[in-house]
């Protein structure tokens, strides 16, 4: 690898990723680019040229093994090492996280919830500790934690950030509608639900104008 990836293309990779899984669950030993992107509906041009960034793992007349392709997508994703997660906010978007039990299947595991709130400190949810936001030095400094979700509303997202960053966190999966400004060396994925609900908007807007 060594070269930097773009963007673009690293946000194809978790589609190829679940596609070739489904191939695997079907007992798919290899499949030709045409047949992938036939599947998938973007050109088989567009799959060679994504996946040349990694050296192609395609052979001419062979097709990719896919397998082979499933296990060095995963690893450029980092998804061969399980990562461990907290989630900032027991209401109602960390409890959904906190049940949907397709993610440690994945391998990223809830370790833990934290809330400000006494009803909910000290209870579970999926078996997963809801935990005081004062504990979080002491328990980032006791478990290794690779992502904190945060679910909490916007206005106490930027310090909880800020703190989680102090704290020792360098991965925010951010929920909360607003933007986050962290150090460069922090790592961020924002899910703006609404934000896509508008664009989805935007496009039923413009083909019922057609
Ligand atoms: P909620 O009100 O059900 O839960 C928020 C939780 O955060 C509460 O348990 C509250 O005690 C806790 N909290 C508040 N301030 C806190 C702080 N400073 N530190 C720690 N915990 C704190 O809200 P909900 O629906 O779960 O939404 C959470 C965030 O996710 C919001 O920013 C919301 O805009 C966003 N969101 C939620 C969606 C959903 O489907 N519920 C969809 C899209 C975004």
């Amino acid at each position: 690898m060594g070269t930097e990836i773009s963007s673009a293309v690293i946000r194809r990779l978790p589609r190829y990723y679940r596609y070739l899984g489904e191939l695997m669950a079907h007992d798919v030993v290899r499949i030709s680019s045409k047949e992938l992107s036939e599947r998938m509906g973007v050109t088989a041009s567009q799959i060679r040229q994504d996946l040349n960034n990694f050296g192609g793992f395609g052979q001419q007349g062979y097709g990719y093994n896919v397998e082979y392709l499933y296990t060095e997508i995963g690893k450029i994703l980092g998804l061969d090492r399980k990562k461990e997660m907290i989630v900032i906010g027991a209401g109602n978007l960390g409890r959904a996280l906190a049940n949907y039990s397709d993610f440690e299947r994945r391998g990223f595991v809830i370790k833990a919830l934290f809330d400000i709130s006494s009803n909910l400190v000290g209870k579970s949810v999926n078996g997963i500790p809801v935990l005081s936001m004062e504990k979080i030095p002491t328990y980032l400094k006791e478990n290794k934690i690779d992502i904190a979700a945060i679910t909490i509303p916007k206005e106490a997202a930027p310090q909880v950030a800020a703190d989680l960053v102090k704290a020792g966190i360098k991965a925010i999966w951010n929920f909360a509608p607003t933007d986050l400004s962290l150090p460069d060396y922090v790592v961020q994925e924002n899910v703006h639900l609404t934000e896509s609900l508008m664009r989805l908007s935007y496009k039923l807007r413009a083909s019922e104008d057609k």
